[in-house]
């Protein structure tokens, strides 16, 4: 697959503060990458540079191989759907879709036909003269996906589109947007800070933290093999302590030595050491590696959350199983299980 979009080295700048620091990034033509990260690390910002809404200070974008640093915003193949739909509040739900068009002056009769296949595609059709105003939330949503899709882009870029409406809704209209994006074989750069979102949708994910590029990989790379402790912690719940590398495939922490898997690392260099709370065992005494007490427990669904006191370290654990509150329990972890980390530079 060809690249549609590339950034190479954006840097942008507001009030004299880097807000990206040489952001580079690949986009596939058909792929569905979502950015992910905390509150203000800047996917706004890259989604807005990719629309034309901003100019970088330095760095390039590029648009199926050509530079279009100077392209304006309308004349790139480029549709943008916000967090707040911004739909039209005193057009119909046919008028709001056609909008686009019209603009254009594209014939009436092509119009019809071409809200007609977009009101389909959406699951509206019979809503044309409805008001946008009572429609739900979920409704409006798919009314201003159906109006960004109308002048077909070849890439949509969505900031948060789901961010308003409950989880239920939001699962949903998840599923209508993978197909929506599969059917029409677009490009979708999707922006989002909820993790379980950002991994069920996408082909790749790119983690963002404090304005640059923490990760770039497919959704089971980025939860399997997260580059930091940033990412590893950003993504799920993770159990991150600080570790010493013995020697390879052998590090310490919480007071013991452990096999692990990973290698390379300077003898006895300070490390992040990543649990996930689903790999982190309860066994018998015989077999433990860790010790502590169970100090909660929590249903959640499918498994249970325990909170186990080691002393130094609190474990969070997931298990179908549980141990009562106040019981002394064995702990282990495989070797393949233990993630170690380059302690996060501070940025
Ligand atoms: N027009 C602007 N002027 C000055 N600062 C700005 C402007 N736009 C964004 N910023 C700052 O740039 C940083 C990144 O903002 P951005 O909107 O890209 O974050 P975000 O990752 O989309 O966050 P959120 O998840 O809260 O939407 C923030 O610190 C924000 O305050
Ligand atoms: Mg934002």
């Amino acid at each position: 697959m060809e690249n549609i979009i590339s950034l190479k080295d954006i840097v942008v700048e507001f009030d004299g503060e880097k807000i990206l620091k040489e952001i580079s990034l690949d986009i596939k033509d058909k792929e569905f990458v979502t950015l992910l990260g905390p509150s203000g690390c800047g996917k706004t910002t890259t989604l807005r540079v990719i629309g034309g809404f901003i100019t970088p200070k330095s760095g390039e974008v590029i648009f199926e191989g050509e530079n279009i640093n100077s392209l304006p915003s309308h004349k790139r193949s480029v549709n943008t759907v916000f967090q707040r739909y911004a739909l039209f509040p005193h057009l119909n739900v046919f008028e709001n879709i056609a909008f686009g068009l019209r603009i254009k002056n594209v014939p009436k009769a092509e119009i019809s036909k071409r809200v007609g296949e977009m009101l389909e595609l959406v699951n509206l059709s019979g809503y044309e003269r409805r008001n946008v105003a009572r429609l739900s939330g979920g409704q409006q949503q798919r009314v201003a996906i159906a109006r960004a899709l109308i002048n077909r882009p070849k890439v949509l870029l969505l900031d948060e589109p789901l961010g308003a409406l409950d989880l239920k809704l939001r699962k949903g209209m998840q599923r209508e947007l993978r197909r929506i994006q599969q059917q029409l074989e677009l490009t979708f750069v999707y922006v989002t800070h909820d993790q379980e979102e950002a991994l069920t949708m996408s082909d790749t994910v790119v983690v963002m933290n404090g304005g640059k590029i923490s990760q770039i990989g497919s959704p089971t790379d980025i939860y399997n093999e997260p580059v930091d402790a940033f990412v590893a912690d950003f993504i799920g719940d993770s159990n991150i302590v600080d570790g010493i590398m013995a020697r390879d495939c052998f590090v310490e922490f919480a007071g013991r030595g452990i096999e692990c898997v990973d290698k390379g690392f300077a003898p006895n260099e300070p490390v992040d050491v990543v649990l996930r709370p689903e790999d982190i065992k309860i066994v018998s005494t015989d077999e433990g590696q860790l010790t502590g007490i169970v100090k909660t427990v929590v249903f959640k669904g499918v498994h249970y959350e325990m909170i186990v006191d080691g002393g130094e370290y609190q474990w969070i654990i997931h298990s179908t199983k549980h141990e009562p509150v106040g019981t002394q329990v064995s702990m282990r972890i495989e070797p393949s299980d233990i993630h170690i980390m380059k302690k996060t530079k501070e940025i």
